[in-house]
């Protein structure tokens, strides 16, 4: 099977519609992303690993080089699907120019197809510079975690007239620069469904609205692997406790002595 590529994820929407809505899931690690990817059309290496792998408070602290050796070990863990790298917070805002040239250094180090930055209008121009230069970009709008100093927190979004208008102005300038497709995490679905019919790329929806063109979550998150988890995730497992179970038996076998085995302990002569 021949790797999905960007212009085909694009394509996915066509006329305003999507026949199939697009699956993505955050990948971190090259076992995991083995795991997934058979079942994911797009894998998200995102900056949410700070809080996952790294037990940082927020995106805020995640650097460039984080997402590059995550991201190339996710590369090397799939084949399938589309990967897509988050452009950490302090790499790409402060112009067009240190954009590419955090881009370029993501995809350079990792073999990653396409850049996920965070912003809507104040970005587009950004967007644009990329994608005309060779890196397509993913948007995001809506709840954006790495202005969680300006927001004041992870409240969804969208509930007030004028966050509405500009969550919808800011999607359809990141379309009309070229973005491949858009994230729309913790907003309201009027607004989610709004800014979905508006733009002609493919929206994926995080806590958003069905009728987004796709979805992501949190591997982590969904699995029950990560304590704290917002009331947009579905937790189709409880993988934490699966884990406790499974290291309490291996804890209690090793202070009793029967862990290992015979079967697990080399003799001279088997
Ligand atoms: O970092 C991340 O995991 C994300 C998704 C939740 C969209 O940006
Ligand atoms: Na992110």
């Amino acid at each position: 099977m021949r790797r999905l590529t960007v212009p085909r994820i694009r394509a996915r929407k066509k006329d305003g519609h999507t026949e199939q809505p697009l699956v993505m899931l955050t990948a971190y690690t090259a076992r995991q992303a083995q795991l997934l990817d058979a079942h994911c059309d797009l894998l998200l290496v995102g900056d949410s690993l700070g809080q996952v792998i790294y037990g940082l408070a927020s995106t805020v602290p995640v650097t460039l080089d984080m997402m590059a050796n995550h991201a190339a070990a996710v590369v090397r863990g799939s084949y399938h699907s589309v990967v897509v790298v988050d452009m950490p917070f302090g790499s790409y805002e402060a112009s067009k120019e240190k954009a590419f040239e955090s881009a370029s250094y993501l995809l350079k180090q990792s073999g990653a197809a396409a850049v996920k930055l965070e912003g809507g209008e104040a970005m587009a121009e950004t967007v644009a510079f990329l994608n005309q230069r060779g890196i397509p970009v993913m948007g995001h709008v809506g709840l954006t975690p790495q202005a969680v100093n300006v927001l004041g927190g992870y409240a969804a979004r969208g509930r007030s007239d004028a966050e509405a208008g500009k969550i919808v102005s800011d999607a359809k300038a990141l379309d009309d620069a070229g973005a491949f497709a858009i994230v729309i995490e913790g907003v309201v679905e009027p607004i989610a469904i709004e800014a979905t019919q508006a733009v002609s790329c493919p929206t994926i929806g995080i806590g958003a609205s069905a009728q987004c063109d796709g979805q992501v979550l949190v591997t982590e998150d969904m699995l029950g692997m990560f304590e704290r988890v917002p009331r947009f995730v579905k937790r189709y497992e409880d993988i934490a406790s699966i884990i406790d179970k499974t290291v309490a038996t291996y804890a209690e076998e090793v202070r009793e002595r029967v862990f290992p085995g015979e079967e697990q302990t080399y003799q001279p002569k088997d």
